[in-house]
Order: C-alpha cells, then structure tokens, then sequence
C-alpha cells in the first residue's frame, strides 16, 4: 500500500435548490469516486478550475471533512475509521499552508509565539530554552534570519509572510502538508523561490505533500506526479512530464493551452 491513499473517495453536499414552491433538495458531488496514491516524499500536483473539488478533496483527505463514502489511508492506518477525537490527535500529522499567508497569521502574534505556538501543539511541555533553539531552527530551515523573531506578520512582504507560513506549519513535525494555492498571491518573481524552499524541504525531511494549484505551469514545475481534477473526478494522472508533454484528457489540454508563452525574443 502506498502512504497515502485514497480509495473510491466521495465528499457530497446537499443544498436547497429550487424554487419555495417545490423545494427540491441538489447534490453537489465535489469529489466524486477519487482514488489515488501518493509515496513517501512525493509531491503531487493537484490541478483544476475553481470549483472542481481541489479544496473539498484536501479537507477530506484531512478528515475535517468526513467523506460520504471511500477510505483514506496514512501509512497502512485507516483515517476514516477512526473516532473524532483520534482524529483530532492525528490531524498534527496534517499540515496546511494556504494562499493568503496574511489572512491565516494572526495579526497580533510575533512570529515567536506564532511558531512556538505550533511547536507546542506536538510538544505541550517544551520550554524556555529549547522552544527557542527550535524556533531559530525552523526560521532559518525556511530562510528568515531569527533577529526577526520578534516582529508582527505586517513587518514583512507576501513572500517573507508565507515563509512563515511554512515555517508554522513545519513545526508540528507533520507528515503530509497539503500546500493549497500557496503562491497564487505572490508576485511570479516571488513564486520561484518558495516552490524551490518547498522542493528543498520535500528532499530534506522526506515530506510528502499535496501541492494544489489552478496552474499547470506552478505544478509542473514542483510536482513528481500531477493529477488533474474536473468536475470532483481525476480525469487524468501521471508523471508531470508526461502530463504536460502528451496529455490525453481534452480537458488537460485546455488547461496547457492557457498556460501564458512569453515570446521565443522576449
Ligand atoms: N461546505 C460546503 N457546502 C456546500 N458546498 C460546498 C462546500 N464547500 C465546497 N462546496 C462546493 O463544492 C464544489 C467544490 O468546491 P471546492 O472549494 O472544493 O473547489 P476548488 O477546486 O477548491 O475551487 P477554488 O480553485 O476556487 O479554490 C463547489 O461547487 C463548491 O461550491
Ligand atoms: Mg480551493
């Protein structure tokens, strides 16, 4: 069994459709039948419009969402069986990183009690000393210079901001992190070097991650394996390369066709 895999893995919703006069209750299936597996320290890229599921499935695949049918498993250990408060406890294991890094650090934290504050999640009795060795550590592993520690998230740019971001999220020592959108709000300048801090943290610590986007050319450019999402189903699945150079879905195809090409003289 692969590390993470997902079978036959189904996340619908209700809602009120209709008119007053004869309400009638919609399906939105938002993953529909997903099955996929994902080695230890390997990126997927997970592709596709807005609204086709990507958020929905990493929820899912997290447990904060539970799905209507289909297992995830996480090192041969069945997540959907298991009871809200194991999942609490595991959900440590998951970390996410999100596009807006601004919106997800509090204002009013220092980057110290912002990272110390995920250390603690994983170590509850860490103290004094050694909280802040780690937290030099981690802010130096994402490349921020620890003099900093003592600042507010609104001392820094996006790209600085969401090294934060990523320094938080590696500090409860998790397994997966499930990237979704994390550089759609940086300047293209500014993309490159945290997909490449992203890339180097993958090969340093053997993370597997989920690295979510609506831009083939951002995955491309991270991802091992690249899966493409249409309407809550993968429509297609492979090494990224293949992906990209010999699609097979129309839909694949649309999605290279919007890939902005700079001119050959530019
Ligand atoms: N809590 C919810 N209740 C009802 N419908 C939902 C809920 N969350 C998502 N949906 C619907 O499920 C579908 C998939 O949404 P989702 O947010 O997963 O898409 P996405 O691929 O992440 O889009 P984006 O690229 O815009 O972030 C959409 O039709 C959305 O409206
Ligand atoms: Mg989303």
């Amino acid at each position: 069994m692969a590390y993470l895999e997902l079978r036959n893995l189904q996340t619908h919703f209700r809602k009120n459709g209709g008119s007053i006069f004869s309400p009638k209750v919609e399906t939105i299936r938002a993953v529909d039948d997903v099955s996929l597996s994902i080695e230890k320290g390997e990126i997927l890229g997970l592709v596709g419009e807005s609204g086709c599921g990507k958020s929905t499935l990493s929820r899912t695949v997290m447990q904060l969402l539970r799905p209507t049918s289909g297992e995830v498993f996480l090192n041969n250990e069945s997540l959907t069986d298991l009871s809200s408060i194991e999942v609490r406890k595991r959900r440590l294991d998951f970390q996410m990183i999100f596009q807006d890094p601004y919106a997800s650090l509090n204002p009013r934290m220092t980057i110290f009690s912002t990272i110390e504050e995920a250390i603690k999640q994983r170590h509850p009795l860490i103290k004094g000393k050694e909280t802040e060795e780690r937290i030099i550590r981690l802010m130096e592993t994402v490349g921020l210079d620890p003099a900093v520690m003592k600042k507010y998230p609104h001392e820094f740019s996006g790209g600085q901001r969401q090294r934060i971001a990523i320094a938080r999220a590696l500090a409860p020592e998790p397994k997966l992190i499930i990237a979704d959108e994390p550089v759609s709000a940086l300047d293209v300048s500014i993309q490159s070097q945290i997909l490449n801090l992203l890339r180097q943290l993958r090969d340093d610590y053997q993370l597997t991650m989920i690295f979510i986007s609506h831009d083939l050319g951002v995955v491309r450019y991270i991802a091992d394996r690249i899966a493409v999402m249409y309407r809550g189903k993968i429509v297609e699945y492979g090494e990224a390369e293949s992906v990209f150079h010999n699609p097979q879905h129309d839909y694949t195809k649309r999605l290279l066709s919007a890939i902005p090409k700079l001119p050959a003289t530019a």
